[in-house]
This record gives C-alpha cells, structure tokens and sequence, in this order.
C-alpha cells in the first residue's frame, strides 16, 4: 500500500449553532483518486476548507504529508505540496491564459516578478504552456482570461492548482455550471493526471465524481455516511435516498 496522504481524525467545525462538519475521520492513500459526494448543505466545502487550512477546526486534526498541519497556515501547506481550487474564480481576468498560469508557478516560488529573462524564468514559462496544453488550453495561451468561455475558465482554475506542481490536488465542484461537452473535456483532463498525484474532488455532479474517482466518501449533515467504490455507491439505497430525497438527484 501507499503510504498514507492525508488523515483526518475526529475533524469538526461549528459555525453557532451549525455543525457544519462532525467527527469526521478520513484517510487518503498516496496517488488516490478520491471524490466526496454529498448533498448540498453536506458540510463537503467545510471539509476542503479545513484540509486546506482556510477554516479552523472546532475540534480534531488534520496530518498532511505525515505532518500534524491542524494549525499550520493555508501558504506552509501549499509550499508543502497542497493545491487547491475555490468555488469562486481565482483567474485575473485581464492577464493570458498563458501570464495566469505564469503567475501560479511563481507563486510558490521564492523569487519575484523580475523583467530579466533568466534560465529560472524560460523553465517557469514552460511550465506554465506544459499546464495549459494539460487542461486543454494549449490553443488560448495569448486569449485573455476575461474573454474564455465559462468552462475554459474552469479548465484554466484546474492549471492554476496544477501550475506548482501539487502532490494533493484538491478541486470543488470543478464541473459546476459546465455544459455536457465541457464536463467531457474536464473529466478527460482529469483522467490523464500524473498518477503520483492525489486528487480529491468534491463534485455535485454524479457523473464526472464516479468516473475519475476509485473510491468515494458519501458526506450527509456534516458526518462520513459512507465510503465504498463508485459501483457500490451507485448501488446504494441509501445514496439514492438522500439525494432524491433532497431533490439532487438528476443533473
Ligand atoms: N462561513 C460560514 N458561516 C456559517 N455557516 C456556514 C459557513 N460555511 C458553511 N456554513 C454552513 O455549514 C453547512 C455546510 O456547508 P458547506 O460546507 O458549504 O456544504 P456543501 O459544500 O456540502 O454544500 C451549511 O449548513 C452551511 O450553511
Ligand atoms: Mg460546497
């Protein structure tokens, strides 16, 4: 087996009177493929807020990379190998495809924005065209960001996440509001991942999570209602249930 990614113990968050996430615990193997599915409500975004360091927990902990990150800031994270997208858009809009990408390789990276072309910068400009050409925007490198359609923008949040190399790949809801050709495309881009690199997807979306994951974490009012392969969660009475049961169900 690999060795183990992530681990989660007794993780919860409170917000007031909500208990957004309760007594999670969660183990993520090395190059996994995980998706964690839950109605909306679900406590799915806590979870990946938490993970990532962008939330606190209320109570238990979260080990990244073998190391306790429960109150290490969300930057030491990702310097430590975490990468991230966010429901809302990361992208600047008046800069390229290919300057957007730029800009996340470097951010990592200690150095600044220099006008001197050095080895270090050409390397960095590769990068950036090796991650558009990964998320399918080999063709858009000069098109501003503000001018992609909405699923080129969504590919373009995939590559900002990718841009530094991530040995966590962590993506919400990456197919929402993508037409059924983008979802294709998206669902394609994440199939062909390194397969060194874990990825942890929360989608809504049935299809896309069932196909690029090969195991799935069912989230059901902030607590883990159960975890099996995609033909056992298809499978699932109680998955049904709930998401019919929530009006979730098509799509
Ligand atoms: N910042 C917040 N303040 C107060 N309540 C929140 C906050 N974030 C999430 N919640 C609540 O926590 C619960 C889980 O939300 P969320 O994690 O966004 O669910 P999901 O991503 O599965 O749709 C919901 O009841 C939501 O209203
Ligand atoms: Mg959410």
């Amino acid at each position: 087996m690999t060795a183990t990614l992530l681990r989660v113990h007794e993780l919860g968050r409170r917000f007031g009177g909500v208990h957004a996430v309760r007594g999670v615990d969660l183990e993520v193997a090395g190059g996994e493929r995980r998706a964690i599915l839950g109605p909306n409500g679900a406590g799915k975004s806590t979870l990946f807020n938490l993970i990532a360091g962008d939330l606190a927990p209320t109570e238990g902990r979260v080990e990244l990379f073998g190391r306790d990150v429960t109150a290490m800031a969300v930057r030491r994270r990702v310097r430590l190998g975490l990468g991230r997208t966010y429901q809302t858009s990361r992208v600047l809009a008046g800069l390229s495809v290919e300057d957007n990408l730029y800009v996340a390789v470097l951010g990592t990276q200690r150095g600044h924005l220099r006008p001197l072309r050095s080895r270090a910068d050409r390397g960095r400009r590769e990068r950036a065209r090796e991650v558009a050409a990964q998320v399918g925007l080999a063709d858009r490198l000069d098109a501003p960001a503000g001018s992609l359609s909405h699923g080129e923008q969504r590919q373009l949040e995939v590559g900002l996440a990718l841009a530094p190399s991530p040995r966590l790949l962590m993506l919400d809801e990456p197919a929402a509001g993508l037409s059924r050709a983008e979802r294709v495309v998206l669902t394609r881009t994440l199939l062909d991942l390194d397969p060194e690199v874990t990825l942890i997807i929360i989608e809504h979306d049935m299809d896309v999570a069932l196909t690029v994951a090969a195991r799935v974490t069912m989230l059901h009012q902030g607590t883990l209602l159960l975890e099996g392969t995609p033909a056992e969660i298809r499978a699932s009475k109680l998955v049904h249930d709930i998401y019919l049961g929530s009006g979730h169900g098509g799509e």
